[in-house]
Order: C-alpha cells, then sequence, then structure tokens
C-alpha cells in the first residue's frame, strides 16, 4: 500500500506490519494502537526522520532537538522540554495551542489512559 504525507502530499516511507519497530513483546502495548497514528510520519529509530523527526528518545530532550531534521522557525523558537508531561499536554490541547504555527498537523489524543498508552509506547520503544 502506497502511504501519503498529510502535509507534503509527497510519498511516505512505505508501510510496515503494525509497530514492526516495536520489539516483539511490545506489539500489544496498548499505546502500539495508538501510535498508529503517528508513524506515518514518525518513526521510533535514531536518526530515521520521515515528514516529522524521529521519536527515539524524544523524552527528555528539548523540543525542536532532533539533530538532522528541519524544524519550522515556531518549533525553534519554543524552549522547554519534552517529558511525559509536556507530551500529554501536546496531545491534550493540540499542537495549535501547545507549539503554534508547528508544521504538524492539528490532532488530539482526547483518552487520558490512551495519552499515557502513548508516552509509555513512545519512551520505552524509543529509550
Ligand atoms: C502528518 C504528519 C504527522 C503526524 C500524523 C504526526 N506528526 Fe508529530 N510532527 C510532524 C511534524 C512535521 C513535526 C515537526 C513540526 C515543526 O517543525 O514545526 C512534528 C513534531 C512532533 C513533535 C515535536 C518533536 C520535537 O523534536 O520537538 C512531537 C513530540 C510529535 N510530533 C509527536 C507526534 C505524535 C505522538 C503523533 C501521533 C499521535 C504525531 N506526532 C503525529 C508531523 C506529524
Amino acid at each position: 500500500m502506497r502511504r501519503y504525507d498529510l502535509a507534503s502530499g509527497r510519498e511516505s516511507a512505505p508501510s510496515e506490519p503494525l509497530s514492526e519497530e516495536a520489539p516483539v513483546a511490545l506489539r500489544d502495548h496498548p499505546g502500539a494502537r495508538v501510535f498508529e497514528a503517528c508513524r506515518a510520519c514518525h518513526s521510533l529509530r535514531p536518526g530515521e526522520h520521515r515528514a516529522g523527526p524521529t521519536l527515539a528518545g524524544v523524552v527528555g530532550r528539548r523540543v525542536a532537538g532532533a539533530p538532522g531534521y528541519v524544524y519550522s522557525e515556531a518549533l525553534r523558537r519554543l524552549d522547554f522540554e519534552w517529558s511525559g508531561e509536556t507530551l500529554a499536554r501536546l496531545f491534550e490541547i493540540g499542537p495549535a495551542a501547545m507549539t503554534p504555527g508547528s508544521k504538524m498537523p492539528e490532532q488530539r489524543v482526547p483518552d487520558p489512559a490512551e495519552r499515557a498508552a502513548l508516552i509509555d509506547y513512545i519512551a520505552t520503544v524509543g529509550r
């Protein structure tokens, strides 16, 4: 199946089986399903940028801090660190409110349990 990046309209990385980048033991993690909404644009492998930057190592990293990815001016001007709290807030209030002017399309994860599972998944697989 071909996938197209919503932001740029370009063909994105070929789709992989469900959460292939996760170790087998983590494929049943409740966050794996939530992360399906992210993987067209984000990998959890270090250095692998898609339309969005890799999310490997994002927890504890400064906003707009993945080496080798060209961020928007808006994101580069912000100054905070990604943590469980800031990541949860991003998907509670949405990128337009949390990171105004960001290239990431507006989206939310309204269910707190799904947000928690998503972040735990990112932190564990992208460690
Ligand atoms: C259609 C593509 C797309 C989708 C889907 C998407 N993102 Fe993004 N994301 C981006 C882009 C592009 C950026 C860079 C924004 C910028 O430079 O302004 C970004 C930035 C981010 C950042 C900030 C990274 C940093 O290094 O500061 C985080 C965290 C993030 N996305 C998490 C997620 C998560 C989690 C999901 C799924 C719930 C998701 N994104 C879905 C495109 C996307």
